[in-house]
């Protein structure tokens, strides 16, 4: 079945101070424990949007993300909880919101210091490219080490097309994705094997199964049109690709 787990939060553990949206650790009814994203926090609900839809993406690419859930949230978990401002990020999440399996004992995986592998590092870098996911440099790679693999997380900064699209102004055009920052550039190889393999693998059945996958209540307008327009734009950037050009001649720019 084609749909992202439903689960209800039931117990607000603790928050993931280092996170900027302030993320918090919950248990729900199935006592699973998830890192939540909240709806409530100041950035957003596409932001909720794109971790959907890069998350699901990357997993159907072949890359390890922890699994991806809906949480039901009712603002009445805010009176157990002491602190003012967890308080309040309660009381505006009522509803929907992300939820991340938690995956316990993990630590921030840093390229710089392990070697991901050739493999990973150019996959990676290309899924960030398509994506235009500016969260992934080396000073916050946004991986973690679970059980030996490299999980990624936190692509909520990605599409970020979304906050400025208009009739003017459509997700169908070339955005602009600075590499040089990217925790894999010192580690990618060449990329047209990768380009290749990648693009063939994003059909348009793909990307419907993708977006399939968003919340209506999370697409500010329109779903049906709202989802053509990601896509219009996947399918752009798929066709437009100098962007793997420009990865190259980064890439080549290093040594
Ligand atoms: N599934 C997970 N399992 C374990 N820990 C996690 C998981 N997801 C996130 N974390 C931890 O929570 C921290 C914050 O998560 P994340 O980076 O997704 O939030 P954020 O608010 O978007 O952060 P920022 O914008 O500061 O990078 C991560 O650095 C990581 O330490
Ligand atoms: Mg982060």
């Amino acid at each position: 079945m084609n749909s992202l787990r439903e689960v209800t939060a039931t117990r607000y553990v603790t928050p993931f101070r280092e996170g900027g949206s302030m993320p918090g650790l919950v248990e729900a009814d199935d006592l699973g424990m998830y890192v939540v994203k909240f709806r409530g926090a100041g950035q957003g609900v596409k932001v909720l949007v794109a971790e959907i839809v890069v998350g699901e993406l990357a997993r159907r690419l072949g890359f390890r993300i922890p699994e991806i859930v809906l949480v039901h949230l009712d603002p009445e978990l805010a009176r157990a909880e002491p602190d003012q401002e967890v308080q309040e990020l309660l009381r505006a999440s009522g509803g929907l919101n992300l939820g991340l399996d938690y995956l316990p004992g993990s630590f921030d995986f840093n390229p710089i210091v392990r070697d991901p592998g050739v493999e990973l590092a150019t996959k990676l870098l290309w899924l960030d490219a398509l994506v235009l996911n500016v969260d992934r440099s080396w000073r916050n790679p946004n991986m973690l080490l679970w059980h030996r693999d490299v999980w990624l997380i936190d692509h909520g900064a990605s599409l970020y097309f979304h906050y400025s699209w208009s009739p003017e102004r459509p997700a169908t055009k070339d955005f602009r994705f600075d590499p040089s920052d990217h925790a894999m550039l010192p580690n990618a190889g060449s990329l047209s094997e990768v380009d290749a393999e990648l693009s063939a693998k994003i059909t348009p059945e793909l990307l419907d199964e993708v977006l399939a996958l968003v919340p209506d209540e999370w697409l500010d307008g329109d779903p049906v049109e709202l989802r053509q327009r990601y896509k219009d734009f996947f399918t752009y950037r798929l066709a437009h690709r100098g962007w793997v050009d420009s990865l190259e001649a980064a890439r080549a720019a290093r040594v």
